[in-house]
């Protein structure tokens, strides 16, 4: 059974490249990404985790901890890290989870056999900080993924928790977002005084 928005995201302890995890303990009161890639030493991954590394202020900015996941042992992930430290010219500071018995990859649902029959695809879960999964993503082994897309959702998620609002598509940091169809225009008068422009009764965007 695959993991469904608004579940917990299953707690466990492993073993990663930093020493041993227990991921709710580890988590604390932040959010967190936890992604999967197929295995150590293959080029996509290596690219991936790199782009992570590069955008660990980012994370942090937005109180994320970034957690990798990959199916080898924790002696292939120092060897690893130490190649995408000099290819992708980062330094990697995240733990990557050693999941060679398949535990964590097993529980998160991150084997689709039809794909690749003993690796991981690419899953991503975004966790709130209570723990709740409000993100899932599945990619091929052959697409590596955009990470500038994961803190725009971070940042989605962040925003629209806290305001009555929901934000379009492509909407970015910044950009017009929409009003949420349960506020009536007589509340939505009182929540955002600096106007907002109805496009349709439903279609209502304002700036924040
Ligand atoms: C990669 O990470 O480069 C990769 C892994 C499995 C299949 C294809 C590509």
């Amino acid at each position: 059974m695959s993991l469904k928005l608004g579940e917990i995201a299953p707690d466990f302890e492993a073993q990663s490249s930093v020493g041993p995890i227990k991921f709710h303990q580890w988590l604390g009161d932040k959010w967190g990404v936890l992604f999967s890639h197929p295995a150590d030493f293959t080029p996509v991954c290596t690219t991936e985790l790199g782009a992570t590394a590069r955008l660990e202020d980012e994370f942090a900015k937005r109180n994320v901890k970034v957690l990798a996941l990959s199916v080898d042992g924790v002696e292939s992930h120092h060897e690893w890290i130490k190649d995408i430290n000099e290819t992708q010219n980062t330094t990697v500071n995240f733990p990557i989870l050693a999941d060679s018995d398949r535990k964590v990859a097993t529980l998160y649902d991150m084997i689709h056999p039809q794909a690749t029959e003993k690796t991981t695809v690419r899953s991503v879960f975004i966790i709130d900080p209570n723990k709740k999964i409000r993100l899932t993503l599945t990619y091929p082994a052959s697409t590596g993924r955009n990470f500038n897309e994961l803190l725009r959702v971070i940042d989605s998620l962040q925003l629209t928790d806290n305001r009555k609002v929901a934000t379009p598509a492509d909407w970015e940091h910044g950009k017009d977002v929409v009003i949420l169809p349960s506020v009536s225009n007589e509340e939505a008068n009182k929540l955002f005084p600096q106007g907002y422009d109805t496009k349709k009764p439903y279609l209502r965007t304002t700036k924040l």
